[in-house]
């Protein structure tokens, strides 16, 4: 077909493989979807009260660049509150599109050709962003037997003297681990030795389990200066569609995302920045609420995968994912996935799609109904045991 000359640049750039198992399971009648990253709730009724409010009270015009300012000082108050993270709304806080337009913007803003970027393996897929921009991803692997945590030694390894970033995700997608404190703080320590800038990508924050503490890594001594944090509305307050999430960072950056904003697409959606605001400043019971159907689902999940024979699973310690190791199944994980939507109409990702790492895994959501999620564990078990049998 002709392509009338798109650029190289565009054609580095992948399909992500999550699009590639969602569209050989559109195929197919009766699929339960273990794959989709997003909560299985509806947005609470208060935050879609406040949006149509605010489409009453006419916000429909278009909104600052850099968010509301209003968003921007109920953003401060909570990372002040929740995070320990100090940041001036005028000029160090930016209402962005998602976690994910923080992610482009970082890898534009700091990404020049040949620059390496130290990626986690398994982890979110930031090599599309990384790769458009001609930078060269290094990827740090995270061993199933330390928890899928990083061990600093890996993380030093993987240092040149072309490393421009490190991005870490804690709590992680795919696999549920956090990084505790003191792993932070060894991170942080290699990050100013080196002088690294850093990216925490940080969507997770709000769904921790058995009390654990979320530690933001900007708020380590020295840290701030050196860190781009991304935090969005869309796990916590079950706002995927909203599309609202903000960056917190050095006052410079924060201005740099303002400028390509203008040029970009002018703002995020007014309505959902007031939805924001409702969420950010309003009543947190909902997120209780979301958060215990999570735990309830995480034990249903641990346990059925782990009575499955040639599958063991770690306990998620965050998000809603769960990461089981298949190698004992004798299949790829690419060819278990297919299987496994072929056989039993599930839907699960291949661990690859998350690093070369991730090759013996499956990542399988646990935002579904209860009664949904059992279904589901009951067809893998009967189509992997058919295998193992
Ligand atoms: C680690 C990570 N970063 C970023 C995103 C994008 O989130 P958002 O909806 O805020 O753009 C996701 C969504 O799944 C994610 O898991």
């Amino acid at each position: 077909m002709h392509n009338f000359g798109l650029t190289e640049r565009i054609a580095r750039v992948d399909w992500s493989g999550i699009r590639k198992m969602h569209s050989m399971a559109s195929q197919l009648d009766g699929v339960i979807n273990l794959g989709i990253g997003q909560p299985d709730f509806d947005t609470p009724v208060h935050i879609i009260d406040a949006a149509k409010q605010a489409l009453d009270d006419g916000y429909t015009r278009y909104p600052p660049a850099q968010g509301f300012l209003d968003v921007r000082q109920a953003v401060a108050e909570k990372l002040s509150r929740q995070n320990g993270i100090i940041a001036d709304p005028e000029t160090e806080i930016m209402i962005t599109v998602g976690a994910m337009q923080v992610v482009f913007n970082t890898m534009l803003n700091f990404i020049e050709p040949g620059d390496e970027v130290i990626v986690m393996d398994p982890g979110y897929d930031y090599f599309s962003q990384i790769k458009l921009f001609r930078g060269v991803p290094v990827s740090v692997p995270l061993k199933e037997e330390n928890g899928f945590r990083l061990d600093p030694a890996d993380l030093r390894a993987a240092l040149t003297d072309k490393t421009k970033l490190l991005v870490i995700n804690s709590p992680s997608n795919p696999t549920g681990a956090v990084f505790d404190r003191a792993l932070m703080q060894e991170i942080a320590d290699i990050a100013i030795e080196h002088d690294l800038l850093v990216f925490s990508d940080e969507p997770y924050e709000d769904l921790m389990f058995d009390g654990r503490e979320h530690v933001s890594i900007a708020t380590l001594d020295g840290m701030k200066e050196r860190t781009i944090t991304a935090f969005t509305l869309s796990k916590t307050y079950a706002m995927t569609g909203w599309r609202v999430g903000y960056a917190v960072g050095p006052e410079t950056v924060i201005a740099e995302m303002e400028k390509l904003m203008e040029h970009l697409v002018s703002g995020v959606t007014a309505v959902s920045q007031r939805a924001a605001l409702a969420a950010i400043a309003g009543p947190q019971g909902c997120v209780d609420e979301m958060n215990a159907a999570y735990a309830r689902r995480r034990e249903i999940i641990y346990d059925g995968l782990n009575d499955i024979k040639g599958v063991s699973c770690i306990k998620p310690e965050s998000t809603f994912y769960a990461f089981p190791n298949i190698k004992a199944v004798g299949k790829s994980s690419w060819d278990l996935a297919e299987y496994l939507l072929h056989d039993q109409r599930v839907i699960t990702i291949p661990g690859p799609i998350f690093g070369d790492q991730g090759e013996g895994y499956l990542r399988l959501s646990f935002a579904v109904e209860d009664a949904e999620l059992k279904e589901a564990i009951a067809r893998i078990k009967t189509g992997i045991e058919k295998l193992t049998a």
